[in-house]
């Protein structure tokens, strides 16, 4: 291992070079004008995983954007890894709040500036770059399956079908994902759960066309001041949700288990600060640790209606809309909790306006164990290269995929994530530590010669 990290060492600069490569095409998979640059992306990894060792590289077309496969089979009486990631971007905007724009990847202060650093491109090149480092100095411990999917930040709508189709080739005995974050870096942490998701779009309309605010307004209800007013119902003064039945599901933890998850370090003043709020808010009877972490939440993504432009508009308008999230935690299931919500705000519509409900994507929470071979693996990486035992934390955030590969495969996933909560993933100044980066690609190469080791006892 000691010529893997000197591989690794050496090679920095370039590896760094080449990530800023990647980083500099704008992958939006949420948007249609970026498909050729998603297309251009996906090639990018394909073309890395092949000069860095991978056999039977291929391009997977799917209905939406495509999957990248690849493998390097050394021995069938080791054990296989299917290392999962996204080569996908969520969309750069707000532009103008990016110190440097988002896709022109610039390193300040040890951290690289760009849309996807963190998520997931810079993360998904480390398993690339410490494939490549065990393949040069002939470290490789395990059979290794890479499926990298551009389509993880839209919902991964097609890598389902995918996975369904491909069962052969995604034989294996656990998937590692670096999608997630960590408590600090001198804090190790890996993510043990993750919540599910119900994403929905609701359309309120009232007259049928735009009416003048001033001949029609104070007789005919106001599209945006009804949504308004139905989604500031959403919550009781606890903020408790109140959809009927929403709850029902909710796995309790019990008293034990969440002492044990309150010990996770967390200043409450810290976080306050860094997100420039003077108070925090959530259900009663529940810590910030326990309201992102295991407890179920309802959150507007985005409100619109009406006129927004430049200057004013006297208008009653016809419409309003909002995208809203539901996050999910353990025993809740995401088309549930979408029919919960969409017979609520149905029956909570007045007369004067009628509703509509889009679902869009979803996904179901996961808890993922740590008394497996594959967790003490990932645990004995990170002390080895973090120098302090990982601590086992619950994540807030989702990744759909990883409850169906479960389900399709029978395969339990570690989420060894390299990333901060204070990285900046989905918002301006996305960044990701260059310290990260390259533990990242030390870490990985341990993972699966301590993997190895223990699969084999
Ligand atoms: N990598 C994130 C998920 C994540 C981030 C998990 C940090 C834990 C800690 C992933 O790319 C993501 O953003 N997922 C989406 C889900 C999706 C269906 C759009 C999410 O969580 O909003
Ligand atoms: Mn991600
Ligand atoms: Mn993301």
């Amino acid at each position: 291992m000691e010529q893997t990290l000197d591989f690794i060492k050496t090679n920095e600069k370039r590896f760094l070079d080449e990530l800023f490569d990647l980083l500099r095409i704008p992958s939006v998979s949420a948007d249609g004008k970026y498909k050729n640059d998603v297309a251009r992306a996906c090639q990018f990894v394909a073309d890395k995983l092949k000069a860095a060792g991978a056999d039977n590289v291929e391009i997977c077309p799917t209905k939406g954007h495509p999957i990248v496969y690849g493998e390097k089979l050394i021995n069938p009486a080791l054990p296989t890894v299917i290392v999962y990631g996204h080569y996908d971007v969520q969309p750069a905007d707000p532009e103008n709040l990016w110190t440097t724009p988002p896709f022109e990847p610039q390193i300040r202060d040890g951290k690289i500036y760009a849309r996807g650093s963190c998520d997931d491109k810079g993360q998904v090149y480390m398993h690339i770059k410490a494939f490549e480092s065990m393949m040069k100095t002939n470290t490789l411990a395990c059979n290794v399956r890479f499926m990298i999917e551009g389509e993880e930040e839209v919902g991964s709508d097609n890598l389902g079908t995918f996975v369904k189709e491909n069962k052969d080739r995604l034989k294996g005995d656990v998937i590692l994902i670096s999608d997630t974050s960590m408590v600090a870096n001198d804090t190790p942490s890996i993510e043990v759960g993750l919540r599910g998701l119900s994403y929905v779009q609701v359309e309120v309309t009232g007259p049928n066309h735009d009416l003048h605010s001033g001949v029609y307004g104070g007789a005919v209800g106001n599209p945006i001041q009804i949504l308004c007013e139905m989604i500031a119902s959403m919550k009781d003064k606890n903020n408790h949700i109140t959809i009927p039945g929403f709850y029902d599901d909710v796995l309790e933890l019990t008293k034990e288990e969440r002492t044990e998850l309150n010990k996770t370090p967390f200043s409450e003043a810290d976080y306050k600060k860094e997100l420039g709020v003077d108070e925090l808010v959530g259900e009663t009877g529940y810590t910030a640790l326990e309201r992102t972490g295991i407890r179920p939440t309802f959150e507007l993504n985005g409100i619109w209606g009406g006129y927004t432009g430049e200057g004013s508009k006297t208008v009653l308008p016809s419409k309003a809309f909002a995208k809203i999230s539901m996050r999910l935690v353990p025993n809740q299931k995401s088309d549930k909790a979408t029919e919960l919500f969409t017979k609520h705000f149905k029956s909570i519509a007045p007369k004067t306006v009628k509703v509509k409900v889009t679902p869009f994507h979803g996904g179901e929470p996961v808890v993922t164990p740590t008394d497996s071979v594959a967790f003490k693996a990932a645990s004995m990486a990170i002390e080895k290269t973090f120098g302090k035992k990982p601590i086992p934390t619950r994540g807030g955030g989702s990744i759909p995929i990883v409850a169906l590969f479960e389900q399709e495969l029978g395969l339990k996933s570690v989420l060894m994530g390299f990333g901060l909560d204070s990285d900046l993933i989905h918002s301006p100044n996305e960044h990701y530590g260059v310290f990260n980066f390259m533990k990242g690609i030390e870490t990985i190469p341990l993972f699966f010669k301590y993997f190895a080791e223990l699969s084999k006892r």
